[in-house]
């Protein structure tokens, strides 16, 4: 494997080695995008206290998320179309964060089904849900959620209708992809994630199959989700699947202090502050910008997750510093599924890992337990 010393090596043999019109999928913010820049740009404004002369042996970045056990505070957030970034790209993500110790998050929209992820891996994961009208559909992906043992579910509420995206409507986004002169051209120069895919026959969404025939492609699948997303959502929707499912539930895509309240009172096991990487809501904050608020609101009643921006172990450990129990990077494993497979998602890791355990020690920490704002030069008005 090439050297890749951080996310942005990763990123760019990912851009090499992917048909464009999937990096631009994962590449991508909603309409202007500056809520998709500003989420990573946001991070540079938030400057780490150095300390020196402290014992730094014995360091752990390892702690809990959920009450489950991870090597460090930093899971993997559902990605749709994982499986057209790689072949078999759910299987691999999987297989990567079960050997860190990681937990990893099955999309609704994977290509991989939850069924085929349960049988390749051994330790629980835990499965995305997006809040669909049909109520029988919901409970049997609820039902095959805990038939495949996954330890929690993740219930995104920010996609009750869909942020555009240009480029996947110009790019003409299928799974599998499209065959028009252009998308072929590309994916003829792309030969090595062209021979993967011949390889296996997981091409199409794997846990909506059934429910949504046909949807393929954006116009479907905006089409689709206008249809069977459910537009009129509420709280005493979410307080139903919490009692559905009955095992640990995370809700995810709160960005304001009142809907982190409404989440503490129906009892959820956490919240993640996320604007889903940019995509929905273009011109909201950025997450981290959003933490202080939402920690203030809620804080001491609920855990507090982020996600939406983060490419480093620093910007790990600002959110934890801020606050957050638990993290999740989205795009930064992508571009290491995209540019090795299983070994670049743990690329990935290990790089986010060991940029987290060094500059912890550079702030004179030796637990992530113990970060807090003493470690962090936060600027006035930020939040
Ligand atoms: C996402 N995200 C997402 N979220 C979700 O709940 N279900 C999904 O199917 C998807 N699909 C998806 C596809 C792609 C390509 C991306 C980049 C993101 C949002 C994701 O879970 C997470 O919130 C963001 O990726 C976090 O931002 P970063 O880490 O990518 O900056």
């Amino acid at each position: 494997m090439p050297v890749y010393t951080n996310i942005e090596d990763l990123r760019r043999r990912y851009v090499r080695r992917t048909p464009k019109m999937f990096y631009d999928y994962a590449e991508s913010g909603s309409w202007t995008e500056q809520t998709f820049r500003e989420n990573t740009s946001d991070f540079q404004h938030i400057h780490l206290k150095q300390r020196v002369a402290v014992d730094m042996s014995g360091r752990t970045t390892r702690n809990q998320m959920i009450g489950e056990d991870v090597a460090m505070p930093v899971a993997l957030a559902p990605v749709g179309l994982t499986g057209m970034q790689s072949a078999d790209g759910e299987i691999k993500a999987a297989r990567a964060a079960e050997k860190f110790g990681v937990p990893y998050t099955l999309s609704t929209m994977s290509i991989c089904s939850i069924e085929d992820v349960a049988e390749h891996t051994t330790k629980p994961f835990w499965f995305q849900v997006y809040t669909l009208k049909d109520d029988d559909f919901m409970r049997r992906l609820i039902e095959r959620a805990r038939a495949a043992k996954c330890s929690a579910i993740v219930v995104t509420v920010d996609l009750q209708v869909l942020g555009q995206r240009h480029k996947d409507i110009k790019n003409g986004l299928s799974a599998p992809p499209k065959l028009t002169p252009r998308s072929i051209a590309n994916m003829a120069t792309k030969i090595p994630w062209g021979l993967e895919m011949l390889q296996t026959k997981r091409r199409s969404f794997g846990n909506i199959v059934g429910h949504a025939k046909g949807v393929t492609d954006p116009s479907s699948l905006s089409t689709w989700t206008a249809e069977a997303f459910d537009v009129s959502l509420d709280w005493n929707r979410i307080a139903q699947f919490k009692e559905w499912w009955g095992g640990k539930l995370i809700v995810k895509g709160i960005m304001a202090p009142e809907d982190a309240r409404r989440a503490a009172e129906i009892g959820v096991d956490a919240i993640i502050v996320s604007n889903h990487g940019g995509r929905q809501l273009d011109g909201a904050m950025s997450s981290i910008r959003m933490l202080p608020a939402i920690m203030d609101a809620v804080g001491d009643k609920v855990e507090v997750h982020l996600d939406s921006g983060i490419r480093s172990g620093q910007d790990v450990l600002k959110a934890l510093a801020l606050g957050a129990k638990g993290t999740y990077i989205g795009r930064a494993y992508t571009y290491g599924l995209g540019a090795a497979g299983e070994a670049g998602v743990t690329r990935a890791l290990e790089i986010i890992h060991k940029e987290l355990d060094t500059t912890m020690a550079l702030c004179g920490e030796t637990d992530t337990r113990n970060l807090g704002e003493h470690n962090l030069y936060v600027p006035q008005g930020f939040g």
